[in-house]
């Protein structure tokens, strides 16, 4: 199977776009870049959350009236794609949930889950938490106090309609356990068996236009909209076709990867699959939670005001060191703090000295020695032994990429890829070529030079998935005429 499909979430546009948002944005650029290098016909999708409460909130905070939403949405929705611009995100298709197709397609699935007798109507009266647009009952939210966000729930009594889930649960649990790539990392997955220890309430998928009306109509009652979830989790499947373009759809789907953060586990790996099963689609391969990012202990939140914008970063450090740092610096599924210090220490160790010394040392001795040409050699024995080591971790570097980055291990590929750079820069200090080139040794300083260059060419080619214009940049300068040019990161 050559087809790759990989989704992020689609993001809530109440507000501009921050460092969470583009971290699971990059890792999905980055493993969608690797496929393509690897001749998959890789599919990235990508996109905005545009209905709900929320957002109408957010539309009415700015100062727009009932029924202006839309204005609000269309305001907020180029800041991410500027950004996804900005960050070098190759997707495939930007998909916004007001999309005419998208819509058409909520309100055909609805009307075939209606056909199907698995939506019924009822009077609820329970609990709900607005921020987070769910439902509760008595047993899951003791106090009264979401067990998700923490904040007091409301006390709702309202007709709406259901989705019938709780038969799927038995099913569920049982999917889950024969399909060990369903859920990663593993320990997400224990997390949703453990949700799933607890009786599945039927899914309320519906909310009366009287409480809140931006959203798009219930086909079957024009008095409701569809739950914003319910909706946006249609997107994986509308935005490739289903059900107006089946070819496309079935070219597609089931995607290889929805990447996610951990708050939206349950609707991924609950809901999510039994919608679709319930309309008797295949699941998709694996749904991968990663962790969050925090600043001083905290999740980042405007209300904290400890938001760290992407764009004030970038504009003082470069696109590829943002990418780096946010893959290199804690493992994928993990959660990690983020801080300028840590980031400047990152800056400075391995991009600045480590991969950015080596390129320049390598073309300053071939400028130096060999007039800039890429000096001919007759594929000698290295210099010495760490020359060895050198050419046999540069042969295993592909693999140890193979291993790594379809797995979302980042940190894994990028240190592998360091292990070479760092072996690169001791043959450099071990082998003297300064003592050679006096000695007029010219064979052996060839074969150094040509060591070098083969591994920074091996590993402009590792981390172009990564750092896509820092790769660039460090090719041309092995085409051609050997100089030393401007540092490819200045020290901070
Ligand atoms: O949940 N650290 O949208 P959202 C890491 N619209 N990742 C983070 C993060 C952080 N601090 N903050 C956000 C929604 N993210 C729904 C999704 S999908 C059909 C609908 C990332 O704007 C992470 O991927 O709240 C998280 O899952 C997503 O942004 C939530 O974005």
């Amino acid at each position: 199977m050559n087809k790759f499909y990989i989704t992020t979430p689609l993001y809530y546009v109440n507000s501009k776009p921050h460092i969470g948002h583009s971290y699971t944005e990059i890792a999905c650029d980055t493993v969608s870049r690797f496929m393509r290098q690897a001749g998959r016909d890789v599919f990235f999708m990508t996109g905005t959350d545009e209905h709900g409460e929320k957002i109408e909130k957010a539309a009415l905070e700015a100062g727009l009236k009932p029924g202006e939403e839309k204005k609000f949405v269309d305001s907020i929705v180029p800041h991410f794609k500027e950004l996804w611009k900005r960050l070098d995100i190759g997707y495939d298709y930007f998909i916004r949930t007001t999309d005419a197709c998208h819509i058409e397609s909520v309100q055909a699935v609805l009307a075939q889950l209606n056909v199907a007798g698995k939506i019924y109507k009822k009077v609820y009266q329970g609990w709900f938490c607005a921020p987070c647009e769910t439902f509760w009952s008595g047993a899951q939210s003791p106090g009264g106090i979401c067990p998700d966000c923490k904040r007091p729930l409301e006390k709702l009594d309202e007709t709406n309609y259901f989705l019938k889930i709780s038969e799927y649960q038995a099913w569920l649990v049982d999917y889950i356990k024969s399909h060990p790539d369903f859920i990663k990392p593993d320990f997400r997955k224990n997390e949703v068996l453990g949700f799933l220890n607890e009786p599945l309430l039927d899914l309320c998928i519906s909310r009366p236009k009287t409480r809140m009306s931006w959203g798009i109509e219930i086909p079957f009652d024009k008095d409701y909209v569809t739950y914003v979830w319910f909706d946006a989790l249609l997107n994986y499947i509308s935005g490739i076709g289903y059900p107006h373009d089946m070819k496309r759809f079935k070219k597609y789907w089931p995607a290889e990867f929805h990447v996610i953060g951990k708050d939206i586990l349950r609707h991924h790996a609950v809901y999510w699959p039994i919608i679709l099963h319930a309309i008797g689609v295949e699941l998709p391969k694996t749904i991968f939670a990663h962790g969050w990012w925090v600043v001083k202990g905290e999740k980042m939140s405007k209300s904290k005001g400890n938001i760290v914008d992407p764009v004030d970063i970038i504009n003082r450090y470069g696109v590829d060191p943002y990418r780096y740092f946010l893959l290199r610096e804690v493992g994928f599924g993990l959660d990690g703090t983020f801080s300028e210090e840590a980031f400047i220490y990152r800056y400075n160790a391995d991009l600045a000295n480590d991969l950015g010394n080596l390129l320049s040392r390598t073309l300053t001795m071939a400028e130096k020695y060999f007039e800039g040409e890429i000096p001919e050699t007759s594929n000698q024995k290295p210099v010495t032994r760490l020359g060895e080591e050198l050419r046999s971790k540069g042969k295993t570097l592909g693999i140890e990429l193979e291993k790594t980055i379809p797995q979302f291990d980042f940190a894994g590929a990028l240190s592998k890829t360091w292990e070479v750079i760092d072996l690169a820069n001791k043959y450099i200090e071990d082998s003297r070529p300064w003592v050679l080139a006096k000695e007029n040794k010219t064979d052996e300083l060839a074969s150094i030079i040509d060591d070098l260059l083969q591994t920074l060419r091996m590993v402009s080619a590792a981390i172009s998935p990564f750092m896509p214009d820092t790769a660039a940049k460090i090719s041309s300068q092995l085409n051609g005429k050997l100089t030393k040019t401007t540092p490819l990161f200045p020290r901070i």
